[in-house]
Order: structure tokens, then C-alpha cells, then sequence
């Protein structure tokens, strides 16, 4: 792989792939496919390790926490939790995180959630809930972000939200009591369904929800496994509070499979050998993913099934193959809505074309994920486009070889240097440093990939 700078970034390190490896060259093209092996593990799920906090933080007596994401986005969580009162322990690598909840209260700073949607959207509903005041913001990004999926029903439930510019951050939760509602999301988002849950629980009011499509339970499962009245009734969740908080709980977080798509994606289109990843969630709600690759012809093995807190977890067994194009439904997509970047970046490998339907809600992501994905597609060869909310990706076999303006999007940066292992590619990210965001060792585990890695994440 080769990365490079981009226009507004001074030029990064460089690496091709060779055999069992990677090196530092610049537009080279390495003599000897890549053969992938090892045994490795992927940081913490990040959607779990943002509710994991928000719910221990909610929580009477103390949670610990072991293998939380320690990524910038859940470091976004922990902050804004501990200036709303809650204790929260340091976030570092591989040690267990203990949350307690203090006394809540109104935050006289702002509460600046980063790059974080999942913050911003969870803490709103936090927020509301507990009948706290506190102003919100983001970086650049997340202000460009609707927030109105998430305002307009807690409005509805009584909530106080004043904004400033329409429906984007900076906004302002005011004081105030909530009331219970049944409310029909016009979009699938697991990042709604969470906050009016989190609200609910928070406020101690009842709340009756559904979607157009199933998006991420991790929210329904956590609130399961801590014994609250959550059931699922003719398509539609229901929860009832009741008169005691949840107590304090222990919980492992899963490896992330949409981290652990980046290494598979890297796997499949290696020339040789095979690679393990232990731990990975399977919540059938997140593995669109692979059931996608497996209609391209690309079968990842699931092995030593478990269950971590709900949640189903297995090591994924990855080997090399030959893909083929396929449509993507729109009933998958809530499956698999982060992986679309890295499945597009396959799908530009394959034989024929794929199609993502109705794929308009990678507009609205940490980058305009939509457009990113088909022009940088096209920066590197690849006949790929837009058309209405749906996008095609045309697969070819020459070596990807152009520029990447990732927009500072760690899934983007993923996704595109994982093209950049190819044989004789010249990829040249704009920036690399936003993988931090969900996989902050990113660069190094697909470099060890190619090298037999025996590591964590
Ligand atoms: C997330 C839900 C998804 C996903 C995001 C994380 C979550 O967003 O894209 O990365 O943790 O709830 P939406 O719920 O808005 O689709």
C-alpha cells in the first residue's frame, strides 16, 4: 500500500505489499503477491462501548468494563458523562473501566461531543431525561449532522431544545420533566431508537417505538441483560419504567466487527494463507457485512460461537477469494451501514457490478459517505456513480493507483487503504490520523496481517 499526503496534509509514510509484508515504497509495484496469516483481535464494539457508559452511568452501584473502545469517540462519551456528574476511570488499552454515577448535574461548559454522533445523539436523550441543562457541539463534521431525528420526538416527549441553526449542533437542553410517547421513526437508526430509550429510562417514563427497517439492538440487549422491562410486541419496542434504577454490571465488549470487516476485506483480496479474528460480535443486526461477501463468493467462518451480555460473539476465519458483484437491498443496509465504504472498495474488485439500494443516508455520516465513496472510487480507476440515493461500483482488475480524500473519515481512510495492499497499487490517503476515531492501531494491524500478527488490537 502506498499513502501519501493529499494536497492540504504534508505527505505520510509509504508501503506496498510484499510478500509477508509490507515496505516503504512509493508507486512500486511489488514482485510477489501478499500472503495474509495470524491470529488477531479488534478493538472494542464502539456502538456497545458508548452504551456500556451511558448505562453505567445511569446505573446505582459501579460497572466494570472490560476491552471498551479507548478510540476519540468513546473518549467523547466519557468526557461529557464525567462533566454531567458520573464517575468515570481512565480509558486506557486493555485495562477494565469502572463507571459509577455521581450526582447529575447541569454543565456550566459545553459539552463537546468530537467527531461523535452516537455521543451527541445518546447524550441529548441523556440529558432530557435526567431534567438536566447543558449545551452541546461537535467538530465541523458533527455540526453539519442532522440532529432533528433525534430532537423533534424528545421535543414531542416534553423536552426543552433550543437551537441555533436549524437542526445542528451547538444545541441546548433545557430543564424540564418528560412525558411518555409512541412515536413511529421515519429513518432506521439505532442512534434514535437509543436516545428516546436512554430518555425513557432516564426520565422514568414509558416509550413505544418503531422503524422502517431493524437497525443495531445493542441498546434493547443492554437493557435485557440488566433486568428492564423491554419487550418487543408486534414489530414494535416497548419499555415500561419501573421504580428502581438498574444496578451497576460487569460486561466484556465484543470485538468490532466493523473494524474487523477492514482485516477481512484485507484477507480476501490477499493472493494466499488465512487469517483469524477471536472475539468479533455477531449480532445478526451488524453482520449484513457477511452475508454480502458471502454472495460475492467470499465465505468468512465463524467459529467457537459465544455470548458476551447479550450478545453474540465468535472468531471470524477469513481466506482469500475471488469475488463477484451483487445488489445490496435496502432492507440490508441498517446491517451494514458502516461497512458500505469497505464493500464498495471489494466491489471495485470484482467481477461485474455491485449496487448499494438506497443508500442516501451515507450522506449524512461523519463525511458525505455517498459521494466520497464513487469519487474516490473513480480517483483510482473504478467506473463508480451516484444515481438518485442508490450507487454503483463497476469491478475491474487494475491496480488501484490515484489520490484519496478521506474528509477525515475514519472508515473512509479504512477502507481505502485496505485497496492499497492490492498488488502495484499507489494509493495516497489525504490523512490517516482520523482512525483513531473507532481503531486507533489500524495502520499496524494490517501492516502485521502481512506478517503473521499474533496481537491484540
Ligand atoms: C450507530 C448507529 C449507526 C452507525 C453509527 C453508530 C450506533 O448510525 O452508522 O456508526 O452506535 O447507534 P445510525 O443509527 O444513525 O444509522
Amino acid at each position: 500500500m502506498s499513502v501519501t499526503g493529499g494536497s492540504r496534509e504534508p505527505p505520510v509514510r509509504v508501503y506496498a505489499v510484499a510478500v509477508g509484508g509490507y515496505f516503504p515504497v512509493r508507486g512500486s509495484h511489488p514482485r510477489v503477491p501478499m500472503r495474509v496469516s495470524g491470529v488477531v483481535r479488534v478493538p472494542g464494539d464502539k456502538s456497545i462501548s458508548h452504551r456500556a457508559l451511558f448505562l453505567g452511568a445511569l446505573a446505582r452501584g459501579t460497572t466494570r468494563l472490560r476491552d471498551l473502545l479507548t478510540g476519540a469517540d468513546v473518549r467523547s462519551t466519557a468526557r461529557i458523562l464525567r462533566q454531567l456528574g458520573a464517575h468515570v476511570g481512565p480509558l486506557r488499552p486493555g485495562s477494565t473501566v469502572a463507571v459509577r454515577r455521581g450526582r447529575p448535574r447541569s454543565s456550566r461548559g459545553v459539552l463537546h461531543c468530537g467527531n461523535s454522533g452516537t455521543t451527541a445523539r445518546l447524550a441529548l436523550g441523556l440529558i432530557a431525561g435526567e431534567g438536566l441543562r447543558a449545551r452541546l457541539t461537535g467538530d465541523a463534521s458533527l455540526r453539519r449532522r442532522p440532529m432533528a431525528r433525534v430532537v423533534d420526538p424528545l421535543r414531542a416527549m416534553g423536552a426543552k431544545i433550543s437551537d441555533g441553526a436549524g437542526d445542528r449542533l451547538p444545541l441546548t437542553v433545557h430543564r424540564g420533566g418528560l412525558h411518555g410517547i409512541t412515536y413511529a421513526s421515519p429513518v432506521a437508526s439505532a442512534q434514535v431508537k437509543s436516545a428516546l430509550l436512554l430518555a425513557a429510562l432516564a426520565g422514568r417514563v414509558p416509550v413505544t417505538l418503531t422503524e422502517p427497517w431493524r437497525s443495531r439492538d445493542h441498546t434493547e440487549r443492554l437493557f435485557v441483560h440488566l433486568g428492564l422491562d423491554l419487550r418487543e410486541r408486534s414489530g414494535a419496542l416497548r419499555y415500561e419504567p419501573s421504580a428502581d434504577s438498574p444496578g451497576g454490571f460487569e460486561l466484556s465488549i465484543p470485538g468490532d466487527i466493523s473494524s474487523a470487516a477492514f482485516l477481512v476485506a484485507a484477507a480476501i483480496l490477499a493472493e494466499g494463507g488465512e487469517l483469524l479474528i477471536e472475539r468479533v460480535g455477531v449480532n445478526p443486526t451488524r453482520t449484513g457485512v457477511l452475508a454480502v461477501l458471502e454472495r460475492m463468493g467470499a465465505h468468512v467462518e465463524r467459529l467457537n460461537l459465544g455470548a458476551e451480555g447479550g450478545e453474540p460473539v465468535a472468531d471470524l476465519l477469513v481466506r482469500p477469494a475471488a469475488l463477484l458483484g451483487t445488489e445490496v437491498g435496502a432492507g440490508e443496509i441498517p446491517s451494514l451501514v458502516d461497512e458500505v465504504p469497505v464493500l464498495a472498495a471489494l466491489a471495485s474488485r470484482a467481477l461485474g457490478e455491485t449496487v448499494f439500494r438506497q443508500v442516501g443516508e451515507l450522506r449524512v455520516k461523519e463525511s458525505n459517505r455517498l459521494e466520497l465513496v464513487a469519487g474516490n472510487l473513480r480517483a483510482l480507476g473504478t467506473a463508480a456513480d451516484v444515481r438518485g440515493d442508490d450507487l454503483f461500483v463497476q469491478g475491474g482488475t487494475q491496480p488501484p493507483r490515484g489520490r484519496v480524500e478521506t474528509a477525515g473519515d475514519h472508515r473512509l481512510a479504512m477502507a481505502f487503504a485496505v485497496l492499497g495492499t492490492l498488488p502495484g497499487a499507489d494509493v495516497r490517503l489525504s490523512e490517516r490520523a482520523s482512525v483513531a476515531i473507532s481503531y486507533p492501531g489500524f495502520f499496524n494491524a494490517l501492516k502485521g496481517i502481512g506478517r503473521g500478527a499474533r496481537h491484540r488490537d
